[in-house]
């Protein structure tokens, strides 16, 4: 997936990103609120805004498909700590490789910032696909499950990075 751009959305991406949400129902549905809306895309990229995150689109050309937000360091005042909020591509664009691309350029960028050690997410008990794409990708289950104030029941997942070895920490 070569031709895959993430770049930081702005307002004019705003119409983009609820036709994405909207196409992503299916995942969107397995949590509290089913139904897309713009509500919600705000209110996710304020959650990334108030972690210190980036909200960012996944583009093919000119075309969003699919969103990604992360936090890059220092999660949950953890400076160890990366995380990745959220992570959805539409159902047309999924099982080509994007995803993995898209968590390999993450996991590349963390590794640049050399204090980060754990890159961690959260997936819902009831996504067993998604838990089976993170487990691919080398993340393993460290907690959970773990009920949520949203009602949501989630396994936290990491991955060990910068450890190659060393013993600097
Ligand atoms: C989860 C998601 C981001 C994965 O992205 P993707 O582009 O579909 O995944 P990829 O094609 O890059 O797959 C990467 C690897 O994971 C594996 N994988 C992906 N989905 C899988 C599944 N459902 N079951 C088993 N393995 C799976 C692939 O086989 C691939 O392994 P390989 O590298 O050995 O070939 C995407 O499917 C998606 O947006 N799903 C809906 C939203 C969602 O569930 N997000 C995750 C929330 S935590």
């Amino acid at each position: 997936m070569e031709n895959i751009t993430i770049r930081p959305v702005t307002p004019a991406d705003y119409p983009a990103l609820l036709e994405v949400y909207r196409q992503c129902e299916d995942f969107i549905s397995l949590g509290p609120v089913a139904k897309a809306s713009m509500d919600m895309v705000l209110q996710d990229i304020r959650e990334a805004k108030a972690e210190r995150g980036i909200f960012c689109g996944v583009f093919s050309g000119p075309q969003m498909i699919g969103v990604v937000s992360n936090v890059l360091s220092t999660f949950e005042f953890r400076p160890v700590d990366a995380f990745i909020l959220l992570l959805m591509l539409v159902p047309s664009q999924r099982s080509k490789g994007a995803g993995g691309a898209i968590v390999d350029r993450i996991e590349k960028e963390c590794q640049g910032r050399g204090k980060v050690r754990s890159i961690c997410c959260s997936v819902q008990v009831n996504n067993p696909a998604a838990i089976r794409f993170w487990e691919k990708k080398g993340y393993y289950k460290y907690a959970g499950p773990e009920l949520r104030p949203d009602k949501t029941t989630v396994y936290r997942l990491r991955k060990d990075i910068n450890r190659g070895g060393k013993s600097s920490g």
